[in-house]
């Protein structure tokens, strides 16, 4: 049997850090709205020329290094972004230049906020089948740019950042089960309902979002797939060291520990400083608590994402 091993993991965010104190005045909020409504309490903020794959390379060259792995030695990227340099090519190719990975194939997913899971459960599938040993699978978001900084519903809630993982076959575990879902038929409560055509933007540029709805169907779903993913793994809640859920709102966060029954001192928490990073939200956190020190070898971790599509998923892993 072979399994997909976390053989290392990093993180970067960018230097400019906003508080919710920092936020422009016009919006009408208050640092006391955003930590009460979401533990929000700053966020990090690309400088103007820091794309994507430049957080994605800073995460990915950290994780290579605590893989003991180079660069030349990973035959599959795969980066999870709703905010890509371009429209094409992919970031995961600027990413594999950059990082003179140059014996990897190299391909981008879109499943927005659950981009990560997606990412690495697709990654597991090549090593499990055999195909690929070195899998380098990144969340890499600037939402910074998709926010529209006059709406007081969204640009509060979001920041910028990386998180990569290195994944190496193994005849130990590794990820034990992971499962993924979509539901095309909610793409309007949380979208860029905008495309390029002709030289303009088509729509709009700006995400747009129902709270609310996306609200419940997150505590929701969060609640069905962690237990699913933990029958296909034949374990139990009890079992699990840490929850990773994808960092969105701190209500969010303590619904589900409720729902599931799961003691809220086992749930990562890095929304208070990163915000919601969307795709790199799940490997910040994880990377977070691997460099503290709160997660050590040998422990086991439920990792579950919900975004824009609708899409959800959840892996099970060993770490
Ligand atoms: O990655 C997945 C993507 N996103 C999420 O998971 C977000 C999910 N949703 C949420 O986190 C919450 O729904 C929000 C934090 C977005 C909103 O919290 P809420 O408790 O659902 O508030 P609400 O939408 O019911 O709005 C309550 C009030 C409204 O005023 P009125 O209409 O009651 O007068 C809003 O206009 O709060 C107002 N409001 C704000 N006030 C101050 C909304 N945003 C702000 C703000 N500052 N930033």
């Amino acid at each position: 049997m072979i399994y997909a091993q976390i053989a290392g993991t990093g993180s970067a965010l960018p230097s400019q850090v906003m508080t919710n104190a920092q936020l422009p005045a016009s919006l009408e909020t208050s640092d006391a709205w955003i930590q009460e409504r979401t533990g929000i309490t700053q966020r990090h903020i690309a400088a103007p020329n820091q794309l994507a794959s430049d957080l994605a390379l800073q995460a990915s060259r950290q994780a290579l290094a605590a893989a003991n792995l180079s660069a030349d030695t990973i035959d599959l990227i795969i980066v999870a972004t709703s905010t890509p340099d371009y429209v094409f090519p992919s970031t995961a190719c600027l990413l594999q230049a950059k990082l003179e990975a140059f014996n990897a194939a190299a391909f981008d997913v879109q499943a927005v906020c659950t981009g990560f899971i997606y990412a690495l459960a697709t990654a597991e599938k090549f090593i499990r089948s055999g195909s690929h040993r070195h899998v380098l699978v990144v969340g890499a978001e600037v939402f910074s740019r998709i926010l529209d900084w006059n709406d007081r519903n969204t640009c509060v809630l979001f920041g910028d950042g990386a998180g990569a993982v290195v994944l190496r076959a193994s005849d130990q575990p590794g990820i034990h089960a992971s499962v993924l879902h979509a539901d095309g038929r909610h793409a309007d409560i949380l979208s860029v309902p905008g495309n390029v055509n002709r030289g303009q933007i088509e729509g709009s540029a700006f995400l747009q979002m129902a709270g609310n709805q996306v609200f419940k169907f997150a505590v929701k779903v969060l609640d069905e797939v962690a237990r699913e993913v933990l029958a296909q793994s034949h374990a139990t809640l009890e079992q699990v060291d840490w929850l990773i859920p994808h960092q969105a709102n701190v209500r969010i966060l303590e619904a589900t520990a409720k729902r599931l029954g799961i003691d809220p001192a086992r749930v990562v928490m890095t929304l208070d400083k990163h915000a919601n990073t969307s795709a790199a939200s799940i490997p910040l956190a994880l990377d977070d608590y691997i460099r503290s020190g709160k997660i050590t070898r040998g422990q086991r971790l439920l990792l579950q994402g919900v975004g824009g599509g609708f899409t959800w998923g959840a892996v099970y892993v060993t770490y």
